[in-house]
C-alpha cells in the first residue's frame, strides 16, 4: 500500500523519482537485487522518492561512500523517532539504543554489549547446533518442506528466546507477531500488533519484578543508568527493540539464502566440496542479500553532493544499495563466495554507532544452518511446483519458500542425522 504524500517546495525537480522503492522490490519478487542494482547506473547519487509504503517520502543516497558519512555522523543524521511504533500507540517510550543518538546512546548501548560478546554466543553454539540439526531430522525423509515454516522461522526464534531466557512455549506468539508487524503496510494491523508485543512486555516486566529470574528482562531490572534504575518506558522500549532486532531479521537472512542455494546448484555443490568455505559464503550472501533499510532524520540543513537536505528530511539508509555500489564491489550483482578475502567490508549490519549488536549471534546461526544443512541433507532445490514469493515491506525476505530434495537411502540419512545428534 503506497500513500500519496505532498513534495516539500525544497526538493529540485530534477532529483524526484516517482516510485515506492519497496513496492517495486517486492513486484520484482525473485529479480528485485537484479533489479535495485540497476538503480546504480539509472538514478542520481541521491534522488528524491515520494513515499516508501505509507511512510512519507525520503531522499535515497545509492553511493556507499555517502551512506558511510551519513552513518558516521549522528548529530547531523539522528535516529530520533526511526521506528513508527510508539507513535502509533499514542505513546512517547523509545526503541532504545536504536532511536537514541550520541552521547546517550553509548548508555544503552553498553547495557547490551556483555550479553552479545563472541564468547557469549559460544556458549550457546551447542544449543544452536541440536536445534538445527533436530529440525533438520523432522523434515529430513520427507523429500520436501515448507522451509520457513520448518525451519527459518522456529530455528532463530528458540535460539533468541533460549539467549534471552524467555518461554520457549510463546514461540508461535513470537514467530506471528514479528511477522506481521515488521511486514505490514497498514497502520491498523501494526498498531495492533505493537499492541499485544508491549501487552505482553509490560506482562512479563511485572512478572519479573514480583519474580526475578536468569532472563534479559530481571538482568535489565537490576541494571542502572547514571547510577538510577531503568524508568518503565526505557525498560519497555529496550524490551520491543531486542524483541523486533532479533527475530525476523536471521529469518529472513536464511529464507534469501536457501532460496539461492535452491536456484544455483553449482554454488550449493562448491559448499559441500569445499565447507571451509561456508564462513566467507555468509558474508557473501549477506552484501548481496541485504534485508534493513533504515531512516535518518537531518537536524540542520546539510549539503551532500547535488542534495541540499533541510532540517526535518528524511534519508533512507538503503544497506542493498550500498551493498551492490559498483564502485566498491566488482560485479556486485553477482554472488562469488571467494571475493570475500581482503575485500570491503559489506553493510548488512550498518556501519557507525549503531551497528547491530546482534552480528556475531546472526552470524553463527546463518553458519550453522548452512553448515547442518549441507552435512545432513541431499542437495536441495526449489520445489516443483512451487513459485517462491519475496517481499521488500519492513525487513526483506521470503515470504513463500518451498524445498525439495530426493531421498537417496532413507536409512543413510536416518543415520546421518542421528549420529549429529549424539555427537559432542
Ligand atoms: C542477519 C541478521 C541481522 C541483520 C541483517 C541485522 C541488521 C541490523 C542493522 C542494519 C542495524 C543498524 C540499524 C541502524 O543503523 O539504524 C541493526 C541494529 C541492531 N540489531 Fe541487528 N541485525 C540482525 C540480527 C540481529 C540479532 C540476532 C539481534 C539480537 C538478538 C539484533 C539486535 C540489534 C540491535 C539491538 C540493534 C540496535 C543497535 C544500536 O542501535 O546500537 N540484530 N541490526
Amino acid at each position: 500500500m503506497t500513500t500519496e504524500h505532498a513534495v516539500p517546495a525544497h526538493i529540485p525537480p530534477h532529483l524526484i523519482r516517482n516510485f515506492d522503492l519497496w513496492a517495486e522490490l517486492t513486484a520484482q519478487g525473485e529479480n528485485a537485487y537484479a533489479w535495485a542494482a540497476k538503480l546504480h547506473q539509472s538514478m542520481p547519487p541521491i534522488f528524491w522518492v515520494p513515499s516508501l509504503g505509507f511512510l512519507p517520502g525520503t531522499w535515497i543516497p545509492r553511493r556507499s561512500a555517502d551512506l558511510r558519512r551519513i552513518l558516521q555522523d549522528p548529530q547531523t543524521f539522528s535516529s530520533v523517532g526511526l521506528t513508527p511504533y510508539p507513535r502509533l500507540l499514542g505513546e512517547s517510550w523509545r526503541l532504545a539504543p536504536l532511536e537514541v543518538d550520541p552521547p546517550e546512546h553509548a548508555k544503552y548501548r553498553a547495557l547490551l554489549n556483555p550479553l552479545f560478546t563472541p564468547k557469549k554466543v559460544d556458549a550457546l553454539e551447542q544449543d544452536i547446533r541440536e536445534l538445527a540439526t533436530q529440525l533438520i531430522g523432522q523434515i529430513a525423509q520427507s523429500g520436501r518442506c515448507d522451509f520457513n515454516q520448518d525451519f527459518a522461522k522456529p530455528f532463530p526464534t528458540l535460539i533468541f528466546l533460549k539467549l534471552m531466557g524467555w518461554p520457549l512455549a510463546d514461540q508461535p506468539l513470537f514467530q506471528h507477531w514479528t511477522q506481521t508487524l515488521i511486514k505490514s503496510v497498514d497502520p491498523q494491523v501494526v498498531t495492533e500488533n505493537a499492541q499485544a508485543i508491549t501487552g505482553w512486555i509490560r506482562a512479563h516486566i511485572a512478572e519479573c519484578r514480583k519474580n526475578p529470574g536468569d532472563d534479559f528482562t530481571s538482568y535489565l531490572l537490576a541494571s542502572e543508568i547514571d547510577g538510577r534504575p531503568l524508568t518503565d518506558d526505557e525498560m519497555l522500549g529496550i524490551n520491543f527493540l531486542i524483541f523486533i532486532g532479533g527475530l525476523d531479521t536471521v529469518t529472513s537472512s536464511i529464507g534469501l539464502f536457501f532460496r539461492h542455494l535452491a536456484r544455483n546448484p553449482e554454488q550449493q555443490a562448491q559448499l559441500r566440496v569445499k565447507p571451509e568455505l561456508i564462513p566467507d559464503a555468509v558474508e557473501e550472501l549477506l552484501r548481496a542479500y541485504f534485508i534493513v533499510n533504515m531512516r535518518r532524520t537531518v537536524t540542520c540543513d546539510v549539503q551532500i553532493g547535488e542534495a541540499t537536505m533541510k532540517k526535518g528530511d528524511i534519508v533512507l539508509i538503503s544497506t542493498e544499495l550500498a551493498n551492490l555500489d559498483p564502485e566498491v564491489f566488482d560485479a556486485a550483482d553477482q554472488v562469488d563466495f571467494l571475493r570475500s578475502a581482503g575485500h570491503a567490508p559489506h553493510m548488512a549490519f550498518s556501519y557507525g554507532v549503531h551497528r547491530c549488536v546482534g552480528s556475531h549471534l546472526a552470524r553463527r546461526e546463518l553458519r550453522i544452518a548452512l553448515e547442518l544443512w549441507l552435512q545432513l541433507m541431499p542437495p536441495f532445490r526449489i520445489a516443483a511446483d512451487t513459485q517462491p514469493r519475496f517481499n521488500a515491506y519492513g525487513v526483506f525476505g521470503m515470504e513463500d519458500l518451498h524445498l525439495e530434495w530426493d531421498l537417496p537411502s532413507a536409512t543413510a540419512h536416518a543415520h546421518a542425522v542421528q549420529a549429529q545428534q549424539v555427537s559432542p
